[in-house]
């Protein structure tokens, strides 16, 4: 399947992600490694998702002078892990933005029929006045994400970012079709989706390397 790109989707064009990326892609990268580069790449994703973020101007004393200077605006953020996996991004989400809120997702997947099931949602009480940034290092058939993203909806949500490491052109499809308003922004897009509904040639089971329950 080809993967089609568009202006709300965001693929990060950049060495130093590829280079990590392909390190995690190791199936001999240790759980240790494995885990600081899915928050590397977390942080580095951060970066272009908060692109948009506004700023406003406050005054500052240099040395030399005052000044106008610009200052973030002070957005209202949650970032939003979808359970398990997610939770290996959050670190660098809030290395880039410490003031963001946690709301936490829990989902499982039918092993059979790989559906997925929200068993668990906590989120801050405003979350509906903010700005989410749900996280997952994986987007494959895209049913998780597409849960995940209902389910902040259903809680008046209406400023929606997901960021994932590694997507499949499935998941992204899937979310375009349902969330036409959301912005997905991924360190790569694979080839396509297994039989299992595993991302080729991805990286496995995310879950499993960045806790070591393998
Ligand atoms: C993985 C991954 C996503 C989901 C993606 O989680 O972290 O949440 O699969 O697949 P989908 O796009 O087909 O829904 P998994 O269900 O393996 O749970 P885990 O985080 O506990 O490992
Ligand atoms: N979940 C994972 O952890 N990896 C995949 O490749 C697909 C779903």
């Amino acid at each position: 399947m080809l993967y089609q790109n568009d202006d709300h989707v965001y693929v990060m064009d950049h060495p130093l992600v590829a280079h990590k990326l392909t390190i995690m892609r190791d199936k001999n990268t240790s759980v240790k490694d494995f885990r600081e580069l899915v928050s590397e790449i977390g942080m580095l994703i951060t970066y272009e998702a908060t692109r948009d973020l506004p700023l406003t101007t406050t005054t500052v004393e240099t040395p030399l002078c005052t000044a106008e200077m610009p200052t973030l605006e002070g957005k209202k953020i949650a970032v939003v892990p979808i359970l398990r996996a997610g939770l290996g991004l959050v670190d660098g989400v809030l290395r880039l933005i410490p003031s963001a809120r946690v709301a936490h997702i829990g989902m499982y997947r039918d092993e059979e029929t790989l559906e997925p099931h929200v068993y668990f949602c906590k989120t801050p009480h405003d979350v509906a006045s903010r700005d989410i940034m749900i996280v997952d290092p994986m987007l494959a058939t895209g049913g998780s994400a597409d849960a995940a993203i209902s389910e902040m909806k259903k809680r008046g949500c209406k400023h929606i970012k997901l960021m994932v490491l590694v997507a499949a052109p499935e998941g992204i499809k899937c979310i375009r079709e349902r969330h036409p308003d959301v912005f997905i922004y991924c360190g790569a897009v694979d080839d396509h989706l297994n039989e299992h509904g595993y991302i080729v040639p991805g990286l496995g089971d995310a879950g499993d390397r960045i806790f070591g329950t393998k």
